[in-house]
């Protein structure tokens, strides 16, 4: 092909509409191949340049290098127009509506007891405790005989207990979670630090303050020189951990049948003091139906309940709030969403 202004001329305006008429990057790609490029026409007329006079040398290069010039610079502006569309497209399309409604489904969470408990447990587990649990269907001696409790204490009165039928069974569902310091001291030797959490049942009518289904958290220490003390060092910090650092106990005399001495115990909360449970020192009766040589041990025991604890703690009026699984209940103690 003969290398002249008007085939370049031609060459030039043929690479324009091509440029001109790609509509993607993609396509823009392509042409850049064809009449930007080593191979295109335009390039070829470049090379062609050396084969020709001086003077004609001269005078064509100087047209190839102005169609060249304004080949890259169309070219370049297209790349650039294409891009724009792109970004603006992709922007368009990626989109994230932030603000759309979301499945969000309500999976539930711990009732206010249980995560109470779990804190409880965490926290003598911290002192060097263990966990011990024990059955809600339990034998009547390890609920009221191995525990001192004669078979004519009121306890035992079809008032208090629920008896499981038959009768002869000797079942009962727990009344309290002492029953579990029997099962430890039967099952494990000296020395020994428990804590027994678990659900209780006494045959009341649910009110306010009252439920038939309720929770206890048992304490239990037995080792050498153990003392009053120790019991209410212990129940100190529990009532601090539980209400607030300032909190105290005060112990009053009381009777149970596993204790000797027995006594109440009360903290100071918010000018008043507030009736949270019971305790004493183990009853060498009780420590020795267990095996447990006297002359060598001696422990401490308390039990207190959670719905109270809970109730005092959170300034909850209702034990209906607490039993009844009102998930507007729950949800005060971040307990909904999870
Ligand atoms: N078991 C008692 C009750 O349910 C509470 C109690 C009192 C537990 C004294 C103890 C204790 O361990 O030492 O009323």
């Amino acid at each position: 092909m003969s290398l002249n202004a008007q085939t370049i001329a031609s060459d030039l305006a043929a690479a324009l509409s091509a440029i001109a008429g790609a509509n993607t990057l993609d396509e823009l790609k392509e042409v850049k191949s064809k009449f930007v490029g080593d191979k295109s026409a335009i390039a070829k007329a470049n090379q062609g340049l050396g084969g020709l006079e001086p003077a004609q040398r001269a005078e064509l290069g100087k047209v190839i290098g102005a169609a060249r010039a304004e080949i890259n610079q169309s070219f370049s502006e297209r790349e650039r127009i294409l891009t724009e569309i792109r970004d603006a497209k992709v922007l368009l399309e990626e989109r994230v509506d932030v603000t759309l409604p979301t499945h969000r489904v309500n999976r539930g969470g711990l009732h206010p007891l249980t995560i109470l408990t779990h804190e409880i447990s965490d926290l003598f587990v911290g002192l060097g405790y263990t966990v011990a649990e024990g059955p809600e269907l339990e034998s009547g001696w390890l609920n009221f005989d191995a525990l001192n409790i004669p078979a004519d204490h009121p306890a035992r009165t079809m008032q208090d207990t629920f008896f499981i039928e038959p009768l002869e069974s000797g079942l009962v569902m727990r009344t309290h979670t002492s029953p579990v310091q029997v099962r430890t001291m039967l099952d494990r030797k000296p020395p020994i630090y428990v804590i027994c959490p678990g659900r209780t049942y006494r045959a009341d009518e649910l009110d306010a303050t009252h439920t038939p289904v309720f929770n206890q958290v048992e304490g239990l220490v037995i080792d050498k020189g153990i003392t009053m003390a120790h019991l209410k060092g212990t129940l100190d910090f529990f009532a601090a951990k539980m209400f607030g650092p300032e909190v105290t106990t005060r112990i009053r005399p009381s009777f149970f049948p596993f204790t000797e001495p027995s006594a109440e115990v009360d903290f100071f909360y918010k000018g008043r003091w507030v009736e949270w449970g019971g305790c004493g020192m183990v009853n060498p009766k009780v420590l020795q139906a267990c095996g447990i040589d006297t002359d060598e041990y001696s422990g401490f025991a308390f039990g207190m309940g959670l719905e109270r604890t809970l109730m005092v703690r959170h300034g909850i009026a209702d034990m209906h709030d607490i039993v009844e699984g009102d998930v507007r209940f729950s949800r005060a103690f971040g307990t909904g969403h999870r």
